[in-house]
């Protein structure tokens, strides 16, 4: 196919409509937002419960994440994730990235590690939930 021919620029619209589509799913919001979590009721203990048992059939964080510095193989350790969180992506706070990283595990990777983290907390977790789990976290 020849560049300017009509099929030429008609194949590139439908390659510019797919890309838009893509990206337009992809950008889906979490079903929980950032807003709905309320802080100042969190509660670290419930957070370590939740972090060490699987609730509604999603796995246990503690499956894949130690706490101790020591990688389970899958996960990384979660020791020191406040500061870590907080200097992982420019412009984003330590609890942004958090909450990120629980909902969208795949849009931002830990260096040396696969997309293998269980994708569905959104559905596992009440917002309540959320905000115990990310207080927990603070803490490590
Ligand atoms: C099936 C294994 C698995 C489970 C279960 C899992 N994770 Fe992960 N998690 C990973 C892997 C692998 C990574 C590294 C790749 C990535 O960034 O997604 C990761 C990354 C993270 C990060 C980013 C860490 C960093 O240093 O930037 C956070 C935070 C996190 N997980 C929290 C959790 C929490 C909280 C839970 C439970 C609600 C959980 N994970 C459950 C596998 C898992």
């Amino acid at each position: 196919m020849k560049p300017g021919s009509p099929y030429h620029s008609f194949s590139l619209s439908l390659i510019s409509l797919c890309l838009l589509l893509m990206t337009a799913c992809s950008a889906d919001p979490p079903r929980i937002a950032l807003a709905d979590l309320d802080f100042a009721l969190a509660d670290a203990g419930s957070g370590e419960k939740l972090y060490n048992q699987s609730n509604n059939e999603a796995p246990a964080c503690s499956a894949c994440h130690s706490i101790s510095g020591a990688s389970s193989g899958i996960g990384n350790s979660l020791a020191g994730l406040p500061e870590l969180a907080a200097d992982r992506i420019a412009g984003q706070s330590a609890t942004e990235y958090l909450y990120w990283s629980i909902l969208r595990p795949g849009q931002h990777l830990v260096a040396g590690y696969s997309n293998l983290m269980y994708a569905d907390y959104e559905n596992s977790l009440e917002a309540a939930d959320l905000a115990d789990l990310i207080a927990y976290l603070l803490t490590l």
